[in-house]
């Protein structure tokens, strides 16, 4: 089978395509043809070395699958073959899915939701997982209350928005002029042009001083120090950007607030549950841009590009 591969960590130019054995499935694994996946920062994370202490080379990187379940391991009871199917594979715990095929353990694949192409539901699993469980489980988001939203265009930041005005929270939502009617498009309620606004300012003055009942952080810096200054009572913080300099979070303390750090985890549980909303009506996942496997240096040098136009996610042709 064909397999994007790396063979040293640096910028998109050191992909390669290669013929490599396919992988055959063991005990409670389901092997999937991979029709589509798509970018997380993770992926251009890994191909620089950022976490090159957890990746032995030669790699194969890829965090979402959405494909067809060929073959069944031992002891699969879950899926037999010809079923669709979608998932994040584990992270750092074996090969990604920029290849022809996948090998998953059942307990982390999920019938992909029928109204959804191949594309769409490779542009879900991973982001769609992350805003699920930083909203519903960490911050236990609730109808009426209100969210800041970091980085409303991008990947986990567009599903956020969708997932917490399906909750029935409302929505305030940081990103740039050219994205602002992206990001209504969304759902959100307040959207802010973050180059033009002090989302402090701008929150302050939308809630009368009181503040929103969680900040959603998903661009990092100083978002958790200046997150006191936004944030109501009883505040709750999620972050999922890793962010080495210190934070002074003494006025968290006079909020009574509570802060969350989320690395995706993967379970057929949330999967379903996303399904469910997709299937209402209620999410969908926005293909902003689609590249074939063979041009993924391409789609990576562009995802890692500031400002780079890109709405929502880009997906990855592999195997179609
Ligand atoms: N912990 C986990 O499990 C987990 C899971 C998924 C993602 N993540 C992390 O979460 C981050 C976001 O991931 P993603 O998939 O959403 O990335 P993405 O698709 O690249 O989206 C990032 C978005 O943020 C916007 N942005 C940049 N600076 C901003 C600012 N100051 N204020 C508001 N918006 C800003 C970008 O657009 P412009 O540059 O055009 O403004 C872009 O729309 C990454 O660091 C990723 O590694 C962590």
């Amino acid at each position: 089978m064909k397999a994007m591969m790396l063979k040293s960590f640096g910028g998109p130019e050191v992909f390669e395509l290669h013929d490599v054995a396919k992988p055959v499935p063991g005990t409670g694994q389901v092997l999937v043809r991979v029709h589509a996946s798509s970018i997380n920062p993770l992926d251009y994370q890994v191909r620089r070395g950022d976490y090159s202490d957890l990746v032995p080379l030669p790699a194969v990187t890829g965090h979402d699958v959405s494909g067809v379940v060929e073959e069944v391991g031992p002891g699969v009871t879950a899926f037999a073959p010809g079923d669709e199917v979608w998932y994040t594979p584990q992270i750092f715990a074996g090969p990604g899915s920029y290849a022809e095929y996948h090998v998953a353990d059942q307990a982390i694949v999920g019938k992909k939701p029928a109204s959804l192409s191949h594309l769409e539901a490779a542009s879900l699993s991973l982001v769609g997982g992350t805003a699920w469980e930083a909203l519903t489980v960490r911050a236990a988001l609730k109808v009426g209350e209100s969210i800041l939203i970091h980085g409303g265009a991008g990947g986990v930041g567009h599903v956020a928005i969708q997932l917490a005005k399906a909750i029935g929270a409302r929505v305030f939502t940081t990103v740039r002029e050219a994205n602002v009617e992206f990001a209504r498009s969304m759902g959100a309620d307040v959207v802010i042009d973050y180059e033009k606004q002090d989302y402090v300012d701008a929150i302050n003055r939308e809630t009368d001083g009181r503040g929103v009942d969680v900040v959603f952080d998903t661009i990092g810096g100083n978002t958790l120090s200046r997150s006191p200054d936004v944030l109501a009572q009883l505040g709750r913080v999620v972050s999922i950007v890793d962010i080495a300099q210190p934070q002074n979070l003494i006025q968290a303390w006079g909020k009574n607030a509570s802060y969350h750090f989320v690395f995706t985890r993967q379970n057929r549980g949330k999967l379903d549950e996303l399904s469910t909303l997709v299937e209402r009506g209620q999410l969908r996942p926005h293909v902003g841009a689609v590249y074939s496997l063979a041009d993924l240096a391409l789609a990576h040098a562009r995802l890692e590009t500031p400002n780079n136009g890109i709405q929502g996610k880009v997906a990855i042709t592999v195997a179609p």
